[in-house]
């Protein structure tokens, strides 16, 4: 296992470029199974994610090669399995986007239950139900969510969970959708670009889908799809994140490739924590200036602030000059990163699904440990920001989202390595 230790207190300047979009990628790899031959998929990141969906996708029968640093070429033409096991999707929940696009064009499927996650329940119960709506028989078998259909028909389906929409499920709905029979209406369907990406290459296979980006989207069932090429987006989050690493040690920092409208909300916040942001030519500039004002903000979906930022977001509230409130509507546990935040000399205490953090003058240098990929990224920003040494333990979390993170911040001159954990 890895870990990073990092010098803080050094102010991050330069410019950095988003990676590809890792939630955007993982069904798109899935849906190349709609489609009987090679889908290319371009501006993939090098991520172990990015490695566990390809290991899914093998398992059912499918070659998946790198033909470029960042060209990743899935054939479909061997499928001729329909599970995917245990022990890949206990690894990675997101494994479970296959369940659709094999619905869709084999009918049978059988896919692990996740199971918990480190931030707490995530349930695939709106994912049964859009399948049992199109008339698939979907039951719960040793651990596995066990779907056969002798045929799918296409009608409306309300998708509204607890929290709001769920992105998962819409992508699952869409590509068996894609090729059921007749019409099918998702009603509060997901909303995030991620979700018009899925919208939008499952169009360029042939399938027809309308309304990607809003909260109804209709898909009308075709016979085939045909394989494509596709430019996957660039990753909102992981921008998200170098703007943040710039605010939070008063820096200067430019990410390119981040899309300012994705990212308003957060934009915006940042403004109103006295944070400089320009937003020119499919870039964002930060300027640091802390402490930055304390805030309120609530996680929401799209186009509400971004559950994926909180954690970082509460990092840099750990610096404000007064008392911020953050309110968690997705996830009501999300906060592993608050008692390690507190191991650096943040004042954060959490009753879910709030934290409410005092703001401090100074974070200090220690051991922390990443139990997730965002809350791992928290750690580092707060490490960057905090005076002295601090190691970033177990982040082999943060390998899952951030492709060659240290590198990045080393470019903007942080001081950052990478070292075996001893
Ligand atoms: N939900 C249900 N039932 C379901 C599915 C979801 O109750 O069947 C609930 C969830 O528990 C949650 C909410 O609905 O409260 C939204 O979940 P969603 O299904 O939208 O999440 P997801 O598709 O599993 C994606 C991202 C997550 C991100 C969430 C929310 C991918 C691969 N993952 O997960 O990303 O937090 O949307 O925006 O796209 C991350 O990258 O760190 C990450 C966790």
């Amino acid at each position: 296992m890895d870990k990073y230790v990092i010098e803080g207190g050094r102010p991050l300047r330069g410019t950095v470029a988003a990676q590809g979009s890792k939630n955007a990628c993982l069904p798109m790899m899935a849906a190349a199974l709609l489609a009987d031959g090679v889908t290319t998929l371009r501006n993939v990141p090098r991520l172990s994610d990015i490695e566990t969906m390809a290991a899914v996708l093998r398992a059912l029968g499918a070659t998946i090669e790198w033909e470029g640093p960042h060209v990743l070429a899935v054939d479909t033409r061997g499928v001729d399995k329909y599970v995917a096991p245990y022990d890949l999707v206990r690894r990675m929940r997101a494994s479970i986007a296959v369940l659709g696009p094999l619905m869709g064009r084999f009918r049978r499927a059988e896919v692990s239950l996740p199971g918990g996650c480190a931030f707490g329940p995530r349930p695939v119960d709106l994912h049964i139900k859009a399948l049992r709506e199109l008339g698939a028989t979907v039951e719960l078998e040793g651990g596995y969510v066990v779907a056969r259909a002798a045929a799918l028909k296409g009608k409306r389906v309300n998708l509204s969970g607890p929290a709001g929409p769920s992105r998962g499920a819409t992508a699952n709905l869409m590509m068996a959708a894609a090729l059921a029979e007749g019409v099918t209406v998702i009603e509060d369907a997901a909303r995030e670009p991620e979700t018009v990406e899925l919208v939008n290459m499952l169009g360029a296979m042939g399938a027809r889908v309308e309304g990607g980006g809003s909260a109804e989207i209709t898909v009308t069932g075709v016979d085939r799809l045909e394989p494509c090429e596709y430019e996957v987006m660039a990753d909102q989050i992981e921008a998200g994140t170098y703007v943040l690493a710039g605010a939070i040690t008063g820096g200067d920092v430019t990410v390119e490739g981040a899309d300012a409208e994705y990212l308003s909300l957060f934009i915006g916040t940042l403004r109103e924590a006295g944070v400089t942001v320009d937003v020119s030519n499919g870039a964002i500039a930060v300027r640091g200036n802390l402490p930055v004002a304390p805030l309120e903000i609530r996680t929401g979906p799209y186009p509400a602030f971004p559950t994926d930022l909180q954690p970082q977001m509460t990092a840099l509230l750990s610096l404000a000059s007064g008392r911020s409130v953050v309110v968690e509507g997705i996830y009501p546990d999300r906060f592993n990163h608050a008692p390690e935040l507190v191991r650096l000399g943040a004042h954060v205490e959490v009753t879910p699904p709030t934290a409410v953090i005092n703001g401090v003058h100074r974070l200090y240098g220690a051991y922390v440990m990443t139990s997730d990929l965002r809350a791992g990224a928290a750690l580092v920003l707060a490490g960057l920001a905090a005076g002295g040494e601090t190691n970033v333990r177990r982040i082999y979390h943060i390998d899952r989202g951030y492709e060659g993170m240290e590198d990045k911040l080393t470019s903007l001159g942080a001081a950052i390595r990478r070292l075996e954990e001893e």
